[in-house]
């Protein structure tokens, strides 16, 4: 799951995912039930119904925050300017991600991984940001990319045919592809088919390095999940090393792996980074995202099984329109006065974050922050101002995805040598 990631499912959650005890509500010290933040792949719930603190996150992951000069790090590697994602702190946490930057620079190579749990029809606009941010990445750095679908692991989960979930991931694969990946550098593979062999082999002596309570403690498994659940996440594990992928790296050990994902997906990769020296190869590298929020605000991501709270890449204009502006959760005040006087409270205006997630152009977003937050701008202007950019946005990549073809699909999904990946 993800801001993206994933596709969380808070419903879901609730039904099957069974609340780690360290993360068990705690009870105030007035007596009253407070909610504590909670985050795992499968529920992403702020405290007491606010925003996710995201420093407390970092600290309970034992993750990094990313610095200023590390991203003017990767501007002087690369040659291209940060993309608006890193200099707007929406990929804000890393691992290793300097031990990346290092091999790069002395000429070493890297892959990059990320991936999608095709839990539904149609992505919405979070489940963008990882494939934009992936993709800027790859131009970024030119180096080959390998994308997971997890069939799999919604079959698992949802109350999906294993054919059904099958048939979703080759249509998510038509939206990913349509965010203008190099068919030159980039494998897409979905589980149930792609799962066998040297893969295969790799989950094994992943899952051996684990045990039962280890998985307890990292994902809050209970005795009454089934049990495929307890078996999936050497498979989420198993692309972060270069062997389960024979025809892109032959048996080379030594290349070097960076996941770009959202932050809820960390648990997976905390369990890789573990066993990885065990097996023999460097641990993944991370860059991790903050959520994307829902429409009516900050304190979850976006839900797939919530129509109104997210706005789908097969939207209309008109419905972009409508549920703009009768969900997005304004931080504009009661009356013009009040208003006037006190300013927008831009921390949880959804329409103005929403904007820092998709409006490159910083001095128009700046406006915004200043004449919004000062009350001299009213949220009517700034909903108008997303709406129009959304718009724009869903139609082009509409457009794209009408582009892509059965056979293109085929062809980024078979497994084939990318003989030029690094070029
Ligand atoms: N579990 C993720 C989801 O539900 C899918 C996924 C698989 C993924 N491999 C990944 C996400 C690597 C990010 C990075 O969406």
């Amino acid at each position: 799951m993800s801001p993206v990631a994933s596709d969380s499912a808070i419903a879901e959650a609730a039904v099957a995912t069974p609340v780690p005890e360290d993360l068990e509500p705690a009870v105030a010290a007035d007596g009253g039930e407070s909610v504590e933040q909670n985050v795992t792949p499968w529920e992403v719930q702020g405290a007491d119904g606010q925003g996710i603190d995201y420093d407390k996150l970092v600290e309970k992951f034992g993750c990094q925050k990313l610095d200023e000069a590390t991203i003017a790090r990767v501007e002087r590697l690369t040659g291209m300017p940060a993309h608006p994602f890193l200099k707007r702190g929406i990929f804000f946490a890393v691992r290793d991600f300097n031990d990346i930057l290092d091999a790069y620079e002395a000429g070493k190579k890297f892959y990059l991984y990320t991936g999608r749990g095709p839990s539904s029809e149609s992505l919405h606009l979070g489940h963008l940001i990882p494939f934009q941010f992936t993709k800027y990445l790859q131009d970024a750095f030119k180096v080959p990319l390998v994308i997971q679908l997890t069939d799999d692991e919604k079959a698992i989960w949802k109350n999906l045919s294993v054919d059904e979930a099958r048939r979703l991931a080759r249509e998510n694969a038509k939206d990913i592809i349509a965010c203008g990946f190099d068919v030159t550098r980039t494998f897409i593979f979905a589980d149930f088919d792609y799962v066998g062999g040297p893969f295969y082999r790799n989950i094994v002596q992943i899952a051996r390095c684990v045990t039962y309570n280890q998985v307890k403690g990292i994902f809050g498994f209970t005795n009454d999940d089934n049990i495929g659940k307890i078996g999936f996440p050497p498979v989420q594990a198993a692309p972060s090393f270069p062997t389960s992928f024979p025809h892109l790296f032959g048996s080379d050990r030594d290349i070097r792996c960076l996941i770009p994902c959202a932050i809820d997906q960390d648990p997976y990769f905390r369990m890789t980074r573990d066993v990885a020296p065990r097996l023999g190869y460097h641990k993944p590298a991370l860059i991790e995202s903050r959520f994307f929020p829902a429409l009516q605000g900050e304190n979850t991501k976006m839900s797939a099984s919530d129509q109104t709270s997210a706005i789908y890449v097969t939207d209309t204009a008109k419905q972009i329109q409508e549920k703009v502006r009768k969900y997005a959760f304004s931080g504009g005040r009661q009356t013009k006065e009040e208003h006037r006087a006190l300013g927008a409270n831009l921390d949880v205006d959804v329409p103005f974050k929403w904007l820092t997630f998709f409006l490159d152009d910083d001095e128009q977003l700046e406006a915004i922050r200043r004449d919004y937050g000062s009350g001299v701008m009213f949220t009517g202007e700034v909903k108008d101002t997303l709406i129009a950019l959304l718009q724009g946005m869903v139609a082009r990549h509409q457009a794209a995805r009408t582009m892509v073809t059965e056979e293109m699909v085929d062809v980024f999904m078979s497994p084939r040598p990318l003989p030029n990946m690094f070029d």
